[in-house]
C-alpha cells in the first residue's frame, strides 16, 4: 500500500535517519517537530517517537514515520493536566520498565528504514536517554526554552547554595549578581509544596544534557550571546548549538497544534486596519480564575482597541468552557474576536497585528520577537518571568503587567503599548530585533551555520 511505497522511497532517499522524541506538550512539541522538519528538509528520514499521552497525529506529518510509546502515566496525575507531576511520573514510569528500551530497539533494528544516527530528546526525558544510552545510540537534546533558562537549570545548586532560592517575600527584587540581569523574582518560580520535585526536575534536565553529545537551543545568537557562552563554559559537550527560532527555519508553520485551530480569525484579521489590533493568549498552560477572566474581558473592552483573544476551553480549571461576562459582547462587537486557538505564527505574521499581550512561553516570545511586534508581558510560572525580564530590560521589546489583572491596569497598559510614547519605543526595538534575528536565519548567519554542523555531525556518527 501507500506505507509500502513511502517507504521505499525513504530507501532509495535518505542515507541516514534521526529520531526525536519531545516532551508531549505544546510548547515542547512545536519545536521539536520544526527541528524535524528542518533536519528532514536536509536529506535526513525522520521517526517521531510520541507518548499516548498528548499523542500526535501521523495524518498531519506523511513524511515521518511515528512510533508511540507507552508512557505509564498515571490516569489521574495526567487528568491534572500539571506539567512538573507529569515529567516525573512518565520518567519513574520508564524507568521501572523496560517498555522504551523494547521499543527503542526494534526501531533500530527495522531494516526497512535508513540507520539511526541519533536521537533528538527533550531535556527531561532522562529515562529514553538512559534507554538510548543502554543500546548505544547517541543521544541529542533540544532545549525549548531560552539559554537564560538552561544557563539558571545548571546554576540551580548554586542558587540555593547562595540564599536566593527558595525565594523569600522580601527579597524578590534583590539582583542575582551571578545571573545579570535577573532578579529572585524572575527565577524558576516555586512555591514551598513544590519545591523540591522543580529542584528535582531541573537536576535530571541537566543530566540528560551532561549524558548526550550536543545540546542544541531553540535561540539566536542575536538574542543570546553571553548566556550561551555561559552554558559553553559549564558544560562539557561536544557542542552548544543556537540554531532558532526553529519555526522560521522549518517550511511547516502549523500541523503541530494539540487543539484545532479556529481560522476564522484570519478572514477577520483581514478586515482590519493595519497594526491595529493587539492579539492575546496566554499559551498553552497557564491557567486564571473567573475573577482574573472578567478583568482581562473588561480590561479589553474598556480599551476601545481592537482585538483577538485565545480563550482556551480550559483557561479556567473547572468551569465548562468559560463564560465571558455579561454585556461583554456587545460591548466589544466589531470591534473584538475571542476564539479557542489560533494559527498563532499566521496571526502574529499578519498586517493587522500591532501588538501581543502574552504569557511570555518561550516560543510566544520567540515567533513575536520574529514579527518585530511589541509586547504587553504578564508571566504565569516556571521559566515565564525570566522571559518577561528579557523582554524588558535586555531587548527593550516590552513591559510587564505586574501583578493580578486588573481592568484599569490593564487598559493603562494596552493604551501605553498601542498609542504611547513607550511602546513606540518598543516597536522600533522590536523591529530592529526582528532583523537582527532574521539576518541570523540568512546564508552565513549563526543559526543556518549552526544547523550546518548539526547535520555534519549527524553524518559522520
Ligand atoms: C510553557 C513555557 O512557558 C515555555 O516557555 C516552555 O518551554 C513550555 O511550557 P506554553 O504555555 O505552551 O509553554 O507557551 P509557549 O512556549 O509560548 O508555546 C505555545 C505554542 O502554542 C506556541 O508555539 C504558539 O504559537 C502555539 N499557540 C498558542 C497556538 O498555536 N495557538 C494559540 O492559540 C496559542
Amino acid at each position: 500500500g501507500v506505507q509500502e511505497v513511502f517507504r521505499g522511497d525513504v530507501r532509495r532517499q535518505h542515507a541516514r535517519r534521526v529520531l526525536v522524541f519531545p516532551l508531549p506538550f505544546q510548547g515542547h512539541i512545536n519545536p521539536m517537530l520544526q527541528l524535524a522538519d528542518v533536519l528532514h528538509g536536509r536529506g535526513l528520514a525522520v521517526t517521531v517517537l510520541h507518548t499516548q499521552f498528548n499523542a500526535l497525529d501521523p495524518a498531519l506529518h506523511p513524511e515521518f514515520t511515528f512510533v508511540a510509546v507507552p508512557d505509564g502515566i498515571p490516569a489521574d496525575v495526567a487528568a491534572s493536566g500539571s506539567i512538573i507531576p507529569i515529567i516525573l511520573a512518565m520518567n519513574a514510569a520508564m524507568e521501572a520498565s523496560l517498555a522504551v528500551r523494547d521499543v527503542l530497539a526494534s526501531v533500530l533494528a527495522d531494516d526497512g528504514q535508513p540507520p539511526a544516527a541519533c536521537l533528538f530528546i527533550d531535556a527531561n526525558l532522562l529515562a529514553v536517554q538512559k534507554a538510548a544510552s543502554a543500546l548505544g545510540l547517541p543521544t541529542m537534546v533540544l532545549r525549548t526554552g531560552s539559554a537564560a533558562c538552561f544557563s539558571c537549570f545548571l546554576a540551580y545548586p548554586m542558587l540555593h547554595h547562595n540564599g536566593y532560592l527558595p525565594p523569600k517575600e522580601s527579597q524578590l527584587y534583590t539582583p542575582v549578581k551571578e545571573l545579570p540581569p535577573l532578579r529572585v523574582r524572575d527565577l524558576f518560580r516555586t512555591s514551598s509544596r513544590d519545591h523540591e520535585m522543580v529542584r528535582k526536575v531541573l537536576a535530571r534536565a541537566s543530566e540528560t544534557v551532561r549524558n548526550s553529545s550536543g545540546l542544541v537551543v531553540n535561540t539566536s545568537d542575536a538574542l543570546e550571546t553571553a548566556e550561551l557562552d555561559r552554558i559553553r563554559r559549564e558544560l562539557d559537550v561536544a557542542f552548544v548549538l543556537a540554531a532558532g527560532p526553529l519555526h522560521k527555519l522549518s517550511s511547516r508553520s502549523t500541523g503541530s497544534s494539540l487543539l484545532r485551530e479556529d481560522r476564522s480569525c484570519m478572514e477577520w484579521l483581514d478586515k482590519q486596519v493595519a497594526g491595529s489590533v493587539l492579539y492575546v493568549s496566554f499559551g498553552s498552560l497557564a491557567s486564571m480564575d473567573g475573577v482574573e477572566l472578567s478583568e482581562v474581558a473588561w480590561g479589553l473592552a474598556n480599551s476601545g482597541h481592537p482585538f483577538l483573544w485565545v480563550v482556551r476551553r480550559d483557561l479556567v480549571p473547572g468551569s465548562d468552557g468559560p463564560g465571558l461576562p455579561e454585556g461583554f459582547d456587545r460591548a466589544v462587537e466589531g470591534r473584538g474576536k475571542v476564539i479557542p486557538w489560533a494559527p498563532q505564527q499566521e496571526v502574529l505574521a499578519h498586517f493587522a497585528v500591532g501588538g501581543f499581550w502574552t504569557h511570555n512561553g518561550w516560543n510566544s516570545t520567540l515567533e513575536s520577537i520574529s514579527e518585530g511586534l511589541p509586547m504587553i508581558c504578564m508571566p504565569h510560572f516556571a521559566d515565564q518571568m525570566m522571559n518577561t525580564r528579557y523582554v524588558e530590560a535586555v531587548w527593550g521589546v516590552g513591559f510587564e503587567l505586574e501583578g493580578k489583572p486588573e481592568r484599569n491596569k490593564i487598559t493603562g497598559a494596552i493604551q501605553k503599548l498601542m498609542n504611547e510614547r513607550e511602546g513606540e519605543v518598543a516597536r522600533k526595538k522590536a523591529r530592529e530585533l526582528q532583523k537582527n534575528v532574521a539576518s541570523c536565519l540568512e546564508t552565513g548567519g549563526s543559526s543556518l551555520l549552526a544547523i550546518d554542523k548539526l547535520v555534519e555531525h549527524i553524518s559522520s556518527l
